[in-house]
């Protein structure tokens, strides 16, 4: 195989070129074809060494520049230069020591390897012999256990990330290796795979590969490891609006060395499109054709954050084993130092696309993402082109159940969470604008001031910030300055100010209890700030769950800013967090610098115990409180509002309240919150004297017997033995609109579509709120719309549905088994 005995004589490489010849002349033809065309197509490496050829840099002079900072942060870890050795199979059949000499050569000069699924050596050694960070690359295979077994092993042995390979099941027919009938040499077997037959490497991957994947393998990988998610060999803008909705941790652009449908594009080519669509959110890697300096920091002025090196450094390794690798890395990373010295740039941090040369790179970037070969018709625009959160699932999902109702007008539905009709009064608005106008005369405004309140734009803050604080005293105990609020259009509008002045950069996170309420997923996706979930109990959030996401975030170098919770009766699970929780949850947010973001629409119309809010039990300022009247007045007045009362300073000490800074932005979405809306609402509080709670006794009552009558007709149509039987469940909430129940069959788009059509009721897929996948076999019901007559009869439907679709599920599996089992 290798000629291992002439090494000692081997000529120093001067280039990752000149190292590939001397591989060349030492590795057996077989075993070089496998690793040159051992990553597929054979015209793709030319495609992307000539793509990095392409673009030429701009050489800058008189810079001042006499040294530079080579290094990067990947996921919270530097590395001395931004480069990687990308995940390669069985580094033992170029040389004795395998991959255990790159990960010291690695760990000498302060770079990463992703270490294969094939890797020759088992993990524990590699771990050992490593010093600087390893990552996992993992392929899925169809027996799960499998991939989960490799992960669970890599995270105990200290690596720090999974990287997913997503291209394989598509990868190019390896002519190299079909000519040749290539076969692994004896003794060269994967070491943490179990024992199969290896011997052909493409054969196996056919067999025993998942090539059925969705997106949902993101969340499955996440439920088997904390450790950060990458995925490797994503190619296009749609794919990677994709893959940060399904919430992973970064991007590995790569055509793995070659496949045969990439559309003619090189890996650069793919790296402008995909960088352009992720805009900063996550970390982008490169691999595929890297071999000098300059194409580092091409691939980093093309939006790379680094670069996996491949083949080089399996032709180090067959040269001259770990010295080989080094010289590898030698050389490479003082071609990089060269190339920001001559361009003037003073760190890989700061290389951006004043270092290219436009003309040429402008090959580079395909007419920005509209190539030649994916012809568009004039006038059309490109999904690609708008921004990532059109793609993203969770904004369809409100249309969706719109058009399931508008479909079938027959249905019970149990999907809007309005709030019930029978307590609006169209009459009665016009008493309470007038109430609010003799208030305003009251308080000595002219009938001119009345007027001109009525009439113009208003105060971006809101005209009726004061009733609204009265209110909160009044109703909650809590008591804040009427100037940290902000009178918005919805409680929507609070989501979306809030979070845009609090996450500042890609790293800040949103934790978000999941299951969570979609306004807040969707606001989060509208401004491209990425959502964590943490996981809720049947007792709402604990602290250890969040205590754990903040941890794991900050491990994975993210800043975790803020978490959105609702304590009470909580959309959609209908939860509540009992009073000792919240105060620990408190705790941990000063204890952990975190926000807390509290939505609370529910609690005023339910009845019961209510406990305090968490703005009520802040002294640390540390919660900003949403408040929607959606529920409690009426939702088409379209008001909510903020209670912001955090300090703000700028370098210079100066400042005011986060409110103001909150105002601010307003003025550049709504400008200010119609008047009129917030007239009829003050109407209402002043009638109330500020108690909500008491103006809303009456549909508070209500909701609680529509909950109690839902729960009812539940239990009769599902006595507790059938329900065991049939593995069904419904939790029980204290109030709010909404409860979940757990069914034994997936509750998908496709069952609800059965459910509207044949037994004429709707209901909404749980899995709509888990920001991160689960709630398969959930439904949310909102019984707040309905009568108690509809809820009689819709729950005897959704019986009739449940029974059926548990009897299809059963035959189903019976026929999947077989007889005799
Ligand atoms: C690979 N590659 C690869 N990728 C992966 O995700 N898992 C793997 O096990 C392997 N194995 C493998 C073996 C060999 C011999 C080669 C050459 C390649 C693909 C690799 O990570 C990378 O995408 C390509 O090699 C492209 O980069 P270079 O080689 O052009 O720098």
């Amino acid at each position: 195989m290798t000629a291992h005995d002439t090494r000692a004589a081997a000529p120093k490489a001067l280039t990752l070129d000149d190292c590939a010849a001397l591989a060349r002349e030492r590795v057996d033809p077989a075993v070089w074809d496998f690793v040159q065309g051992g990553a597929g197509e054979e015209r793709t490496l030319s495609r992307n060494l000539l793509a990095f050829d392409r673009v030429c840099l701009r050489t800058r002079v008189l810079t001042g520049v006499s040294e530079v900072d080579t290094s990067v942060t990947v996921l919270g870890r530097r590395w001395a230069a931004p480069v990687g050795v990308a995940p390669m199979a069985y580094h033992t059949m170029v040389h004795p020591e395998g991959e255990t000499a790159t990960v010291r050569a690695a760990g000498a000069a302060g770079l990463p390897v992703v270490v294969s699924t094939f890797a020759g050596q088992p993990f524990e050694e590699l771990a050992a012999a490593a010093s600087s960070p390893l990552w996992l690359q993992v392929y899925c295979f169809r027996d799960r256990s499998t991939t989960r077994q490799l992960v669970e092993r890599a995270e105990r042995a200290g690596f720090e990330a999974i990287v997913l390979t997503v291209d394989a099941p598509r990868l190019g027919r390896r002519l190299r290796d079909l000519r040749n009938d290539f076969r692994l040499p004896e003794g060269i077997v994967p070491a943490n795979l179990p024992p199969a037959d290896y011997s052909s490497p493409s054969g196996h991957g056919r067999t025993e590969l998942d090539p059925g994947l969705d997106w949902s393998v993101v969340s499955w990988l996440r439920s088997v490891t904390a450790l950060p998610v990458l995925l490797k060999g994503i190619t296009t803008a749609e794919d990677a609006a994709l893959a940060l909705a399904a919430g992973v941790d970064g991007l590995v652009v790569s055509n793995h060395g070659g496949r045969q449908l990439d559309g003619g594009y090189a890996s650069l080519e793919m790296l402008a499109e995909v960088a352009g669509a992720v805009d900063g959110r996550c970390p982008v890697l490169l691999d595929g054709g890297v071999r000098r300096g300059t194409d580092v920091l091409t691939a980093l002025a093309l939006g790379a954050d680094a670069v996996l090196l491949g083949r080089p450094v399996l032709h180090g390794l067959a040269v001259a084993g770990q010295t080989g690798v080094a010289d590898v890395f030698d050389i490479l990373v003082g071609e990089f130092e060269d190339a920001l010295l001559l361009t003037g740039t003073r760190s890989a941090a700061e290389a951006g696309p004043a270092v290219l040369e436009p003309a040429t790179a402008a090959s580079a970037v395909p007419e920005s993402a509209a190539p030649a070969g994916r012809p568009q018709a004039p006038g059309v625009l490109r999904k690609e082109e708008l921004h990532a959160s059109v793609s993203d699932p969770v904004l369809d999902t409100m249309n969706f159940l719109n058009e399931v109702t508008i479909r079938y007008p027959e249905a019970v539905s149990f999907a809007p969470g309005r709030p019930y009709e029978g307590f609006f009064d169209t009459e009665q608005l016009f008493g309470h604008l007038r109430r609010y106008l003799d208030h305003l005369a009251e308080q000595g405004d002219t009938p001119e001031a009345v007027r001109t309140k009525l009439f113009q734009y208003g105060p971006t803050a809101g005209l009726i910030n004061g009733l609204i604080a009265d209110s909160l005293r009044e109703d909650e105990g809590i008591d804040v300055d009427p100037a940290s609020i902000v009178v918005t259009v919805g409680c929507q509008e609070a989501m979306f100010l809030t979070l845009r002045a609090l996450f500042a950069g890609p790293r800040d996170v949103l934790l978000a209890t999941s299951p969570c309420y979609v306004g807040i997923t969707g606001a989060a996706s509208l401004l491209g700030i990425p959502v964590t979930a943490v996981e809720e109990g049947p007792q709402g959030l604990s602290c250890a769950a969040v205590e754990s996401a903040v941890r794991a975030e900050r491990a994975r170098g993210r800043r975790p800013r803020a978490l959105y919770v609702v304590p009470d009766h909580s959309n959609p699970s209908g939860t509540t967090m009992p009073r000792r929780a919240r105060e620990d949850l408190l705790a941990l947010a000063e204890r952990l610098d975190l926000l807390l973001i509290e939505d609370n629409p529910y609690r005023l119309v339910s009845t019961g115990e209510r406990l305090p809010t968490l703005k009520a039990l802040d002294t640390g300022r540390r919660v900003v409180h949403l408040g929607s009247y959606s529920k409690s007045v009426f939702p088409g007045a379209r008001i909510g509002f903020v209670v912001a009362d955090q300090p703000v300073r700028d370098a210079a000490g100066a400042g005011g309240l986060l409110a103001d800074e909150l105002a601010k932005i307003k003025s550049m979405v709504t400008v200010n919150t119609p008047p009129l809306s917030q007239a009829a609402v003050a109407g209402m509080l002043l009638a109330a004297g500020g108690r909500l709670s008491e103006l809303n006794a009456g549909p508070a009552a209500h909701y609680g017997e529509v909950l109690a009558a839902v729960l009812e007709q539940l239990e009769r149509h599902f006595p507790e033995e059938r329900r065991r039987a049939l593995g069904l469940d419904w939790n029980a909430p204290s109030g709010g609109f909404f409860l979940a129940v757990e069914v034994p069959f997936p509750a998908d788009e496709a069952a609800l579509l059965r459910s509207a059509g044949e037994y004429g009721v709707i209901w909404t897929p749980m899995s709509y709120f888990y920001p991160q996948g689960g709630g398969e076999r959930t439904v949310r019901l909102s019984f707040s719309y309905l009568t108690r007559a509809e809820v009689e009869d819709g729950i005897a439907r959704l019986a009739r549905f449940v029974e059926a679709e548990a009897a299809a599920a059963t035959v189903a599996a019976a026929v999947h088994d077989g007889p005799g089992r």
